[in-house]
């Protein structure tokens, strides 16, 4: 078991707490945060004074249980149901007061509940970045401390940028062990816009709602659009009730499930993203594209078929068919254990006879580990970029 060190203490740190990952629980970004707030900070004085303090992408949780040891409680600022999860698990596992630990509304973020320290580890994402710094905004102040860190390649002049526009005039540190801590000091004659309204665009008939900071939120992915324009016959998978019980994992701004519940009677799907932006953007497409429909969706924040954040996932072997283009990254981490998330918990999920779909880049090598798992796996469509290939649970 991996353990954080801290100069507090120390505490076992999963990536996915009660499941075995290859990912380290945190990167030495975490490490060089705690290592400064503990050295240059005072971190009892700002427990005692009950102080705001926020971390946006907390990952496993690293930087905000290390804090919660010290006595203060923290705000989480995540688009991920996976990063919050993992971060409520490992405190839970070693003990940490969860009740310290709460997921930030941001229209909680206001002059009225200043903040005196804020770490923003940074994302893949820089338009993400950038939507977190405007979110954060209002609750800085001249007395903020404001602490950016990430991996150095992950932190490009336009990572500066950002912070510079957003928050005030930024330098950088040195490198520690291949990490750095950004460093800005909050301007507060700086006038910052919020984050962008989502962009929406039109699409084969249905209206596409995209979060600014989503997956492809200005045009529909090459892969998405390959498995669409192949979509296999789904009427011989219907239930003896004329009802197909489908869901749509990874369904990011609603295409897949919006284009099948639009061209197929008697759906009821299912709509799951990790990520909370997605959902209230698959909603969104949702609403605009199909209007009332017969069976609502069920469109829903959670972690492949595994956990959702509502309550109860679909039962084992309850759905006729699982469509996905599925997740080749966590973040910064390129892994495919999200993508076997997907697939273990589809085959799970599904009825015997019940089909997956799903899309993937050639080299990933989905078709393999999909007759692995499946014990078979067919080509439906390829391109020379992706691949469309289903599997049947036996
Ligand atoms: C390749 S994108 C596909 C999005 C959309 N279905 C499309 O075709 O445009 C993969 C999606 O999976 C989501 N995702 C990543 N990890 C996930 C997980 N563990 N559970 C559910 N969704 C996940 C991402 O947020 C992203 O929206």
């Amino acid at each position: 078991m991996d353990r954080f060190e801290t100069a507090g203490g120390s505490f076992v740190l999963e990536r996915t707490p009660g499941r075995p990952s290859a990912l380290r629980g945190w990167s030495a970004a975490d490490e060089l945060v705690v290592a400064t707030l503990e050295a240059e900070h005072d971190l009892g004085g700002l427990a005692a004074a009950g102080a705001v303090v926020v971390v946006a992408n907390p990952g496993s949780g690293a930087v905000p249980l290390a804090l919660a040891t010290r006595g203060l409680n923290v705000g989480l600022l995540s688009d991920s149901f996976v990063d919050v999860a993992a971060t409520f698990a490992n405190a839970e596992a070693n003990g940490i007061d969860t009740s310290r630990l709460s997921v930030i509304d941001p229209e909680d973020l206001s002059a009225s509940t200043p903040a005196a320290l804020v770490v923003v580890l940074v994302p893949k994402r820089l338009a993400l970045l950038d939507a977190q710094l405007r979110t954060l905004r209002p609750a800085l102040t001249a007395d903020t401390v404001v602490l950016g860190a990430g991996m150095t390649r992950h932190i490009h002049t336009s990572t500066i940028e950002s912070f510079a526009a957003c928050v005030g005039p930024t330098v950088t540190s040195r490198a520690t062990r291949k990490a750095r801590l950004i460093l800005p000091s909050v301007d507060p004659s700086l006038v910052v816009e919020p984050p962008p309204p989502p962009v929406t665009f039109r699409w084969n008939g249905l209206t596409l709602v995209n979060d600014a900071n989503g997956f492809s939120p200005r045009r529909v992915d090459a892969g998405t659009e390959l498995l669409l324009s192949n979509l296999v016959d789904l009427e011989p998978y219907r239930g003896a009730d004329g009802v197909l019980l489908l869901a749509d994992v990874g369904c990011g701004n609603g295409i897949i499930g919006a284009a099948i519940l639009a061209r197929t009677p008697n759906v009821a799907a299912t709509l799951v993203d990790e990520s909370f932006a997605a959902v209230r953007s698959a909603q969104a497409t949702v609403d605009a594209s199909l209007g009332e429909v017969p069976i609502e969706p069920r469109i829903v924040v959670g972690d492949a078929l595994r956990s959702f954040a509502d309550g109860e996932v679909p039962a084992p072997g309850s759905l006729d068919v699982v469509v996905s283009n599925p997740p080749f990254h966590h973040d910064h981490a390129v892994t495919d254990e999200m993508a076997w998330a997907v697939f273990t918990s589809a085959h799970k999920a599904l009825r015997r006879g019940g089909l997956l779909l799903i899309v993937g880049n050639r080299h990933l090598g989905y078709h393999a580990k999909l007759k692995r798992l499946f014990g078979n796996a067919t080509v439906v469509a390829s391109n020379s970029k992706f691949v469309v290939v289903s599997a049947t649970r036996r």
